[in-house]
């Protein structure tokens, strides 16, 4: 099973600790990265915490979450070594890891409710990427 590190702004605090109970429970070595309060903080310092700790532990799966997801999004894509999907299906999140062999899955904690991103993000840590060559040229092309 893959470490997991998870982080949000204030305004997915509550939903990062939400979804941390259940990733414990389910046996996943979870690490987090904060925020802590509902104090206003910036997404690009947690996004860029995030991605220091991937860049060091390249099999870690992150978790980002924020209001939308897009800040998030923009902040931490812009690592080469991140490929960050914001999940707002199931079918995009099983999409994301095996088309995109996505590394981080970020929730918009303000759009959907937290069961439904609880459910994108179990569909997200139950999917694998497919190893196709079509999935694998493109994902080289990124970086
Ligand atoms: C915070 O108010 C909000 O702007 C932030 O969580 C996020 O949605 C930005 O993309």
């Amino acid at each position: 099973m893959k470490n997991i590190v998870i982080g949000s702004d204030h305004a997915g605090v509550e939903l990062k600790s939400f979804l941390k109970d259940f990733l414990q429970s389910a046996g996943y070595s979870v690490s987090d990265i904060g925020t802590f309060s509902k104090e206003s903080c910036d997404y690009p310092d947690v996004a860029q915490t995030l991605a220091n700790n991937i860049k060091e532990n390249p099999n870690n799966l992150g978790i980002l979450i924020c209001g939308t997801g897009i800040g998030m999004s923009i902040a931490v894509n812009r690592f080469n070594f991140i490929r960050g999907a914001v999940l707002y299906n199931n079918e995009v999140a099983k999409l994301a890891r095996e088309h995109n062999d996505a590394n981080v899955a970020i929730l918009g904690a303000r759009m959907f409710s937290k069961d439904e991103n609880l459910e994108f993000l179990k569909t997200f840590l139950s999917s694998d990427f497919s190893n196709e060559e079509r999935h694998k040229k493109r994902i080289t092309k990124l970086s």
